[in-house]
């Protein structure tokens, strides 16, 4: 059970390193129209993400598991994809609407699994990223509407 949840926060560790360093190169390399709100965004947004890896990677070892160390760790680990190209300002809104909605769903498994092992504090930990996530979400669905 133990290892379930560590693998799932494993999971989530290695998707915010990936999306981190995306909200980054979205944050330099927006254009168009909404280069200032979104510039701002993408900039709050991995300042965000890195107070979250932060805090998984820490819940992992108070847990008593082994956080990722690596790059090349979490990019295998990682559901979400790095961002080579140079998308247009919406075509990154809708990229990361899409990892969210993924990221999102592997909270709501490590919740499940957290639940049944009765470890409240890894429960907390990503109840609370559901809930910013969903808000996050909110947000960049009306920037597409
Ligand atoms: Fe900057």
């Amino acid at each position: 059970m133990q290892k379930t949840i560590h693998d799932n926060l494993n999971g989530l560790l290695a998707d915010t390193l990936v999306l981190e360093q995306k909200l980054r190169h979205y944050h330099w390399n927006v254009q168009g129209p909404q280069f200032f709100a979104l510039h701002a965004k993408f900039e709050e947004l991995y300042d965000r993400f890195a107070e979250v890896i932060d805090d998984v990677a820490e819940r992992i070892l108070t847990t008593g598991g082994k956080p990722i160390r690596t790059l090349s760790g979490a990019l295998a680990a990682a559901a979400i994809k790095e961002d080579d190209g140079q998308p247009e300002a919406l075509a990154m809104v809708r990229n990361l609407r899409a990892d969210l909605e993924g990221l999102r769903e592997r909270a709501v498994k490590g919740i499940a699994a957290a639940e049944e092992a009765n470890d409240r504090g890894t429960v907390n930990l990503l109840d609370g990223l559901n809930d910013e996530i969903e808000k996050t979400l909110w947000m960049l669905k009306a920037t597409l509407s």
